[in-house]
């Protein structure tokens, strides 16, 4: 593929050579010297309309990781508040000589237009509610670090699936790798029409037996009033605690893909103890990226 927007033009085989790519890239992150000339005299832009930590740092990390240079856009900082659009924006950093961009947008969407007005390869680092495929991926691969195979594995994603893209992406890729994944919620944050996954409103039976949980924050930014059920009422439903991680099997992994807010959609605690993937997806999300970026500038024989 010539870019990575969603899950629609990889197939299985993609992700899996991506795979072996990101854990030579992790052999790389273990040396004392943390560098390699992969990308050298490539430019990469991190395009970034709404805030990140994550997603923004190890994007950049990982382009500096393999030796190429890095422009790094901030809309806070930018001429967007003088009514520059998203179009213009784009084609000037273009014209400084980008070779390929990751893009974050508030509105979904925007990554799919860039393809056509820059014609380089792009990276949707989120859009919206839509999609957030670097997170799915490095979430897969922390869960097949952990689990060896995703093969008839029940993954369970909790908490505010409606305005998520992680678990837009998710749900699109963990079924590719052999996952059976169940969203839960309450009624007014879970979507409808999405495919190949199932749906329910009862965290026991999302978490019972399951191989790994997933947690997601609520997005309040997103939401309309109304929508959320009042706080107590979802920390009471909803919130991943200790005795309901009891309900998964025996040392299932707890993910997030942050930012969390302790206490709230799982017990605080519950982010350091040895279940917890949390610092090893990000950890993990470095290589990943780095993969990914390799993948689509350089490209491989299968790919
Ligand atoms: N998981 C994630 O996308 O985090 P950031 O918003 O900090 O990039």
């Amino acid at each position: 593929p010539k870019h990575l927007l969603d899950f629609q033009s990889w197939s299985r085989k993609h992700i899996e050579d991506l795979f072996e790519t990101a854990k030579l890239m992790q052999e790389v992150l273990s040396r004392p010297v943390k560098k390699v000339p992969a990308l050298t005299g490539f430019t990469v832009a991190t395009v970034f309309f709404e805030n990140s930590t994550r997603t923004r740092l190890s994007f950049e990390l990982a382009a500096r990781r393999m030796s190429a240079d890095v422009l790094s856009f901030s809309a806070a900082t930018s001429s967007l508040a003088k009514g520059e659009s998203y179009k213009d924006t784009l084609l000037t950093l273009d014209a400084m000589g980008i070779d390929a961009y990751v893009i974050r947008t508030d509105a979904a969407g925007v990554p799919y237009q860039a393809v056509r007005w820059l014609g380089k390869p792009i990276i949707n680092a989120g859009d919206g509610w839509r999609a957030h495929p670097t997170q799915a991926l490095l979430d897969a691969f922390s869960l097949l670090e952990r689990l060896g195979s995703l093969e008839g594995r029940k993954i369970a994603i909790v908490g505010d699936i409606l305005h998520s893209r992680v678990a837009r992406s998710n749900a699109e890729l963990l079924p590719m790798l052999g996952a059976e994944v169940w969203l839960c919620g309450p009624a007014t944050l879970l979507p409808s029409g999405l495919p190949k996954v199932t749906m329910t409103t009862h965290l026991h039976e999302a978490l019972r037996d399951a191989d790994a949980v997933m947690a997601l924050r609520l997005q309040r930014e997103r939401m309309d009033k109304g929508l959320l059920p009042s706080l107590p009422e979802y920390v009471a439903g909803y919130q991943i605690t200790q005795e309901r991680l009891g309900w998964a099997k025996p040392g299932a992994p707890l993910l997030h893909p942050g930012p969390m807010n302790r206490d709230v959609e799982l017990e605080g605690t519950l982010a350091d103890a040895a279940q917890s993937l949390i610092e090893r997806q990000v950890a993990n999300g470095q290589a990943v990226r780095m993969a990914v970026l390799y993948h689509l500038l350089v490209g491989r024989k299968s790919a």
